[in-house]
């Protein structure tokens, strides 16, 4: 087991941001860093608070799933307050940090499964979640959830050990949840600085997105959807072709491979 002590000091010393991860939360368990970091950007807490977490009993997912966060993984949400002509893009924001922080700190590959679902050799290592508050016009709140897979053995969890994987699995050796931590907190203060300086970040997430052109299902809601991706639209739907032909536009939902 990956003996790694997180702290928030340790994650904040020279981390070189300027503002994402400045404020730093650390909880040795929690029920989910969504949770909290929900109360405090209601209560106005800095832009790029992180809340992060040894441990969380109650980790949620996209399309009301849990997710599972047992010690020596990486649970943590960020609190933006964008404008709310960037809401779109935090997925894309999200998913690419994960991929050049594992890319910066492992040299692994890794993918993205619409719409932020990152694979490393077809397994899911990372899933984001992104939670908001609107007002008016105006983006409130978001929150960026981010969990990564860290010291995780599928085996332990026979609902996800077909379909799951970790970092030490793939790299066959421990990795420091620190480092990681700070690449990532250093990624997504890069994008998001790009973004908000009129920056696109579209044509980089769809160019690592290992869905299209492929031939899938996608369940939206209670309908479910056949045909091939065929590419992304510039806020972050899914453009299937169906066979007839048909173009289909998909905002949510969960892709698996047609078999
Ligand atoms: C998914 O793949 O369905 C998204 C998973 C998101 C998990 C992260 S872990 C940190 C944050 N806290 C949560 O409860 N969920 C997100």
């Amino acid at each position: 087991m990956n003996g790694d002590r997180l702290s928030a000091t340790a994650i904040t010393k020279n981390l070189g941001t300027r503002f994402i991860g400045q404020r730093t939360l650390y909880y040795p368990y929690l029920t989910s860093t969504m949770n909290i970091a929900k109360q405090e950007a209601q209560s106005g807490a800095r832009e790029g608070t992180v809340v992060i977490a040894g441990e969380q009993t109650a980790g949620r997912g996209r399309l009301q799933r849990t997710w599972l966060t047992p010690k020596g993984n990486i649970a943590l949400s960020v609190i933006l307050y964008p404008h709310l002509t960037h809401l779109p893009s935090l997925i894309m924001l999200a998913s690419l940090a994960v991929v050049n922080c594992i890319k910066a700190t492992t040299r692994l590959k890794s993918q993205i499964k619409w719409p932020n679902d990152i694979l490393i050799n077809g397994k899911k290592t990372c899933g984001i979640l992104i939670e908001s508050g609107v007002r008016t016009n105006i983006a409130h709140y978001a929150i960026i959830g981010i969990g990564i897979n860290i010291d995780l053995r599928p085996t332990d969890f026979p609902e996800i050990q077909t379909i799951a994987t970790s970092l030490t699995q793939e790299l066959g050796q421990d990795i420091s949840r620190l480092t990681i931590t700070r690449s990532l907190l250093v990624e997504i203060e890069k994008l998001y600085l790009a973004l908000t300086t009129g920056e696109s970040l579209y044509e980089e997430w769809r160019d690592n997105l290992v869905t299209l052109g492929q031939e899938i299902c996608v369940q939206s809601g209670e309908t479910i959807y056949e045909g091939i991706a065929r590419s992304v639209a510039h806020d972050g739907s899914l453009l299937l072709r169906d066979k007839d032909g048909h173009p289909i536009t998909i905002v949510a939902g969960d892709v698996t491979p047609r078999t």
